[in-house]
Formats: structure tokens, C-alpha cells, sequence
């Protein structure tokens, strides 16, 4: 822990920087098991938003493990660490007024409870849209495009969400897909509407 150290706020205000950038920022919290489609969703819709001329940012579990938390397995502690980082992070890019859509698992309720917490809290307080990406386990494990949920259930890989490792649905998230039901142009219809109707998307 870091002591003898000061915060130096900024020249510009978060409302005077947001009214100048002419947007909001947000962040989009995706949430779901391995193969629910987080990352084709947080991907479309980062491509739908910027051809709007939005700011949008996506930070996905599999690139950000590559480099920032590159040191963290999958192991609780190292779950909690990961989507702790990833809060901050999210709470940077929504600061700096871009939308920012994250796709992690985020496997603990309490977790994202903290990353909802980080952004409410904030003065002013930032939109956490949490959206809970869903397809029953059997859906997900038959579509495997990694080949995870072969190995997990083999044994080979210890820890795996739905299989060897937990995830807690949300409870009320603000947005709910189901991604056995609706396809990606329909998912990313709904956040889009959804950002809309709040304000987000001027
Ligand atoms: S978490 O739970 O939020 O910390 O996970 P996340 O950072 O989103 O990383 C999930 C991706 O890592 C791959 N992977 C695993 N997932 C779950 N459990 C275990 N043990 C595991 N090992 C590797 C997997 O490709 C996940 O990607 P997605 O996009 O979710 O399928």
C-alpha cells in the first residue's frame, strides 16, 4: 500500500470534459460463462459505436490477460484481482467520456458489485450498465470453440467456470440476453436502444 501520496485533480472538469468531447461516458459490463458470446457482442458493438462516431473502448478477458494481468491465474484470489484491476480500468476509459465494454466472466456477484460501487460512487457518478450475457451450459459447452469445456471436463484444465469453478448470475442486472435466442445484431440492438434511451449515445 501506497502512503505520502496526493491526488491532483485535473483543469478541466468531468462535466466541462464531457461537454466539450460532446459525449458521456459509460461502461458496458458484460458478464457471462466461457462461449456465452461476450466477445462477439462487446466486439459488435464496439464496431456499432464507433461507425455512430461514439468514443468506445472493449476490454476482453482473453487480450488483457495477455498484458496488464498478465501475472493472474484463475484461482479465486486471482479472479478477484482480475475484475478489481478491470473496474479501475473501466472507470478510467468511461472518465475520459468513452463508452467502455468490457467482456469478462466476472464469475462473482460481489465482484461486480465492487466494480458497480467504483463507478456510483464516483463524483459525478458514472453509468454501470451491467449486462448479463447468458446461454445455458449445455449451449455453451457444445459450442466450445476453444476446446475448453473438453478440457475442463477431462480434467485438464482445473478451476473452469460452470464446470469446476463457480458463476453467480446476476440478480438485476440492467440488461439480460439470451444468446440462444438472439443473435448478435439483435443483442447489440438492445444495449444500443438501451444506451439511447439513458442519454449515452450523444
Ligand atoms: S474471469 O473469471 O473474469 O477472471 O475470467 P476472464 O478474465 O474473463 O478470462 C476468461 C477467459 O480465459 C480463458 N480461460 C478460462 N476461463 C474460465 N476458467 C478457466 N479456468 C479458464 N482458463 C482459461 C477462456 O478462454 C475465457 O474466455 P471467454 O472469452 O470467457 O471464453
Amino acid at each position: 500500500m501506497a502512503t505520502n501520496i496526493t491526488f491532483h485533480p485535473g483543469a478541466v472538469s468531468e462535466e466541462e470534459r464531457s461537454g466539450l468531447l460532446k459525449q458521456k461516458g459509460a461502461t458496458v459490463w458484460l458478464t457471462g460463462l466461457s462461449a456465452s458470446g461476450k466477445s462477439t457482442i462487446a466486439t459488435a458493438l464496439e464496431q456499432h459505436l464507433l461507425h455512430k462516431g461514439l468514443h468506445a473502448y472493449r476490454l476482453d478477458g482473453d487480450n488483457i490477460r495477455f498484458g496488464l494481468n498478465k501475472d493472474l491465474g484463475f484461482d479465486p484470489a486471482s479472479r478477484v484481482e482480475n475484475i478489481r484491476r478491470i473496474s479501475h480500468v473501466s472507470l478510467l476509459f468511461s472518465l475520459s467520456c468513452s463508452i467502455s465494454i468490457t467482456a469478462f466472466i466476472s464469475p462473482y456477484i460481489s465482484d461486480r458489485q465492487l466494480a458497480r460501487e467504483l463507478h456510483q460512487d464516483h463524483s459525478p457518478k458514472i453509468p454501470f450498465i451491467e449486462v448479463f450475457v447468458d446461454a445455458p451450459l449445455d449451449v455453451v459447452e457444445s459450442r466450445d470453440p476453444k476446446g475448453l469445456y473438453k478440457k475442463a471436463r477431462e480434467g485438464v484444465i482445473k478451476d473452469f467456470t460452470g464446470i469446476s469453478a463457480p458463476y453467480e448470475p446476476p440478480v438485476s442486472p440492467e440488461i439480460h440476453i439470451r444468446t440462444d435466442q438472439v443473435d448478435v445484431a439483435g443483442a447489440v440492438a438492445i444495449i444500443s436502444d438501451y444506451l439511447q434511451q439513458h442519454g449515452l449515445l450523444s
